[in-house]
């Protein structure tokens, strides 16, 4: 099944239900060059044969400006022109970096993506945010370029550790959160194992939330508004992410509980626990003793915020999410309940 989703900096078809053999067909072999880790290389290294495959080492820690001159220097040597395409075939990490490199590479050239995780699949791969960390400040350089198509195949899931299947469903579940009630009804009637067992199923999620995403995206690619809403979680979530070293999931998860009793708070939200309850069905964290003070702090200086206020995701339902600014006052109140029980000192 085909789907083009038109955004301001070009078209983007969304290839579902595909196979990686079928990338041939998208583009001319001799001069598209696949960018890689060496850890799925290492799983798919025959279903490449003949490929120009570039390798990258596999980690957040390699997404860096080193990738970027290691992999243009790569494609200048193999003589890659304007009329190449650049493939990122990975998790986003790959996808991020490779459509940076695509999007700079003689000011710019075709590129496509192979996701081969369900957070690539259903939200890293998807949204022309490209780039690479400096130090440690996430994406601090890149832009924003549509890949030309993305190429679905359920089958490279198969080698995808446990830990990663969970962690991509804290994005799949925060779309319900922010955009579907009836997919979150879906997500409480299902397991992980079913979608596992079952490709139609699997495939169902992933297209229900790859669109969810793209259309958030398409209404609002510069982030003014709507594109806003898919930070549900994520405020406190990065606040202590790279503090306890938590998987990107976890923190978005004990995030989005945080926001849900925000919500209540602010906007009477009565659905708390039905997400408390499905984040714990899907092995995601609903609480974790973080240190209030600190992920208070971390929140303080993040750049989204504006004086004294944070603008947060809150949730007024199940699938209805408004960006509401909040005092640091009020976000204390419920951050620290949560975590530990530290004052906030003013
Ligand atoms: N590349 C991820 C995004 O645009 O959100």
């Amino acid at each position: 099944m085909k789907k083009t989703i038109k955004f301001s900096s070009g078209s983007t078809v969304f290839h579902f239900d595909s196979s990686l053999e079928v990338l041939g067909k998208l583009v001319d072999k001799s001069t598209t060059y696949i960018i890689t880790d060496d850890n799925v290389y290492h799983y798919y290294q025959k279903r490449l044969k003949g490929w120009n495959v570039l390798l990258i080492k596999a980690g957040e820690a390699f997404k860096n400006m080193d990738a970027v001159q290691q992999l243009t220097g790569q494609l200048i040597e193999a003589g890659a022109d304007r009329r190449s395409t650049i493939i990122g075939m990975g998790g986003g990490v790959v996808t991020d970096i490779a459509g940076f490199v695509a999007s700079i590479y003689l000011r710019g050239v075709d590129f496509g993506f192979i996701p081969t995780s369900v957070l690539a699949m259903v939200d890293a791969s998807i949204g022309g945010k490209n780039g690479v960390d400096v130090g440690v400040f996430k994406n601090m350089v890149g832009n924003i370029r549509q890949p030309r198509f993305l190429l679905y195949d359920y089958s490279l899931l198969k080698t995808l550790p446990d830990n990663e299947w969970i962690g991509g469903f804290a994005e799949i579940i925060k779309h319900a959160c922010i955009k579907d009630a009836a997919m979150f009804k879906f997500l409480e009637e299902h397991s992980l194992k079913e979608y596992k067992k079952k490709p139609a199923l699997l495939s169902e999620l992933i297209q229900r939330n790859v669109l969810i995403k793209a259309k958030v995206v398409q209404k609002d690619e510069t982030e003014q508004g709507d594109r806003k809403l898919l930070n549900f979680g994520h405020t406190l979530g990065h606040a202590i992410e790279n503090t306890y070293q938590l998987p990107h999931g976890e923190a978005v998860s004990i995030g989005m509980v945080v926001a849900a009793y925000l919500s209540k708070a602010i906007l009477d939200f009565k659905e708390s626990e039905r997400i408390v309850k499905l984040v714990k069905a899907y092995g995601l964290p609903a609480y974790y003793d973080y240190d209030a003070q600190d992920a208070l702090m971390k929140m303080r200086s993040d750049k989204k915020r504006v004086k004294d206020q944070i603008h947060f995701v809150l949730l007024e339902k199940i699938g209805k999410a408004v960006y509401q600014p909040l005092s640091m006052d009020q976000i204390a109140s419920v951050v620290e309940t949560m975590g530990g029980s530290v004052t906030l000192s003013k």
